[in-house]
């Protein structure tokens, strides 16, 4: 069985990608080495007749992967939307198989797997396909990206509903502060309200981060996120 996490998130922009870093970070840290894949990536940019999957080439930087950038991202897409819609803008067909396998090559070569899905898990591939499908095709646990303010909690439990009604397996939310804290009511009392309420626990606060550079999402990784809860799924 493959090891790792899938990073899911409860909407786009949560913040996916920096914390699919500071797991790698913090992973590293346990004495694990760790392979990242952003699978899909939609709204690439484009050298040329080449598309740069940004979050792919992040992910490939934080896990110190000499692996082709076509492996950690096989498919990419050049329109910013749902892959559904993007693949058909781009007239490209996604497949499913071809990313498993992608992965499965990954595997053999990493103790874990961190891999990013795109936007949340109700974001359609392909005609009955959904992120969530996808999260099921790679057998991981997901995590899942969270805002810390108000409108939060209804997000997280639609998110933890669809999982538990796909069958997946969560290891815990991670409320990233991807904007400034407002301090406000909703961001103070959210962290005890889910404690309350959901049947996933908070795994880590991240702050907001005004440099992003490498040494400092793994400083805060390691200070930020409950290294232990981690260690239950590797
Ligand atoms: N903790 C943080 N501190 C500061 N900026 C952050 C933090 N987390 C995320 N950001 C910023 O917020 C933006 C969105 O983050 P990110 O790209 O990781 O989101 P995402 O969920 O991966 O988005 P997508 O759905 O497009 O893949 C980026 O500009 C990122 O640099
Ligand atoms: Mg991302």
């Amino acid at each position: 069985m493959p090891k790792g996490f899938f990073i899911t998130g409860t909407d786009t922009g949560v913040g996916k990608t920096i914390m699919a870093g500071a797991v790698i970070k913090a992973i590293n840290y346990l004495g694990i080495t760790a392979g990242a894949m952003k699978p899909i990536e939609s709204g690439c940019g484009k050298e040329g007749d080449t598309l740069i999957p940004f979050d792919g080439m992040f992910l490939k930087q934080m896990a110190h992967m000499d692996d082709p950038i076509t492996l950690v991202t096989p498919c990419c897409l050049e329109s910013p939307l749902a892959p559904i819609s993007a693949a058909e803008e781009d007239k490209v067909e996604i497949d499913p198989v071809e990313l498993r396998k992608a992965f499965l090559k990954l595997c053999m070569k990493y103790e874990v797997m961190v891999v990013e899905g795109v936007g949340g898990l109700m974001v359609p591939i392909k005609r009955d396909y959904y992120v969530a499908g996808m999260a099921r095709d790679l057998g991981l646990p997901l995590l899942v990206v969270a805002r810390p303010g108000l409108g939060t909690i209804n997000h997280i439990m639609m998110t933890i509903r669809v999982a538990q009604q796909e069958g997946l397996a969560v290891a815990g939310i991670i409320l990233n502060y991807s904007a400034p804290p407002q301090q406000s009511p909703a961001e103070q009392t959210n962290p005890k309200l889910l404690a309350q309420i959901c049947p996933v626990p908070v795994i880590g606060i991240f702050p907001y981060l005004k440099n992003m550079a490498e040494e400092a999402v793994e400083r805060t990784a390691i200070k930020n996120i409950d290294l232990e809860l981690l260690k239950k799924y590797l």
